[in-house]
């Protein structure tokens, strides 16, 4: 039972159906799992965005920062109807997608984040989030904003999202955009693929999920000798 101060500070919770896992095959014929990370997972996830938070390069610094808010937020029960995606690659971590619901109609996306890159992991699970928004939420809409070119590029250019200057979105950045159901259907052939169901052996082995080898990633250019040359 929880104390009745900690139940005054939990927010309350819209119900939210499960998005049920799927699996892609990506350009280098390795398999992704996409699936939705459970609340016990917080922790490793935390775990392995933590490096990124300094790592100045393509935006890794703040997004992973924030993500790791909202993560732990989610954890401490202090978001309201937050959810999480993970994309597995052999057991290990490849990318993070999260997200919440506004209300009944309304979605929020957060963060996308991808610990592999190259090969369009990161495009791959956001495509998920919002299939997870409008097609198993059942919402009307989902405000976006980026925090790096390469999202704005990926979202905003590639749906493309339409910006609404009324909204201001949860992050607080630049006036919001919005994908709307007419614009997720339309950029759902070319944008969101999949298979379902994932076979329970594949799916088993995106459990427990396994911190990738990130050096390369957190080499800074700054730090290399190419760059000292
Ligand atoms: C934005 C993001 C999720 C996109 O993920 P993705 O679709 O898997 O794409 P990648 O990151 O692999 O590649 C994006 C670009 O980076 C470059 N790139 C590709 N491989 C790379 C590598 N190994 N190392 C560095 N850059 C690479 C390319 O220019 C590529 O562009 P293109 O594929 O359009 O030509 C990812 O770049 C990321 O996590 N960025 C940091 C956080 C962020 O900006 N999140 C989005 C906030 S709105």
């Amino acid at each position: 039972m929880l104390d009745q101060l900690e139940a005054a500070l939990r927010p309350p919770k819209l119900e939210m159906a499960p998005y049920p896992a799927k699996h892609i095959l990506l350009a280098n014929g390795e398999t992704l799992v996409v699936r939705p990370a459970s609340m016990d997972e917080a922790d490793v996830l935390l775990e392995i965005i933590d490096p990124l938070k300094t790592l100045d390069r393509d935006f890794y610094d703040i997004v992973s920062a924030r993500l790791y808010a909202e993560l732990l937020g989610w954890k401490r029960h202090r978001v309201r109807n937050e959810y999480c995606l993970v994309g597995v690659i052999n057991g290990e971590l490849a990318g993070i997608v999260n997200g919440r619901m506004f209300d009944e109609h309304h979605g929020i996306s957060y963060h996308t984040l991808a610990l592999k890159r190259g090969l369009r992991i990161g495009a791959h699970l956001f495509a998920s989030k919002m299939e997870h928004h409008i097609e198993y939420l059942g919402q009307d809409e989902v405000w976006i904003v980026a925090e790096s070119p390469i999202g704005h590029r990926r979202w905003m250019i590639e749906y493309p999202l339409q910006q609404k200057f009324s909204i201001q979105h949860e992050l607080g950045g630049a006036p919001s955009w919005v994908l709307t159901r007419e614009t997720y259907f339309k950029a759902r052939p070319r944008l969101v693929t999949g298979t379902r169901p994932v076979p329970e052996e594949l799916l088993a082995c995106s459990h427990p999920i396994r911190k990738p080898d990130l050096r390369t990633m957190l080499v800074q250019i700054g730090d290399t000798l190419e760059a000292k040359l």
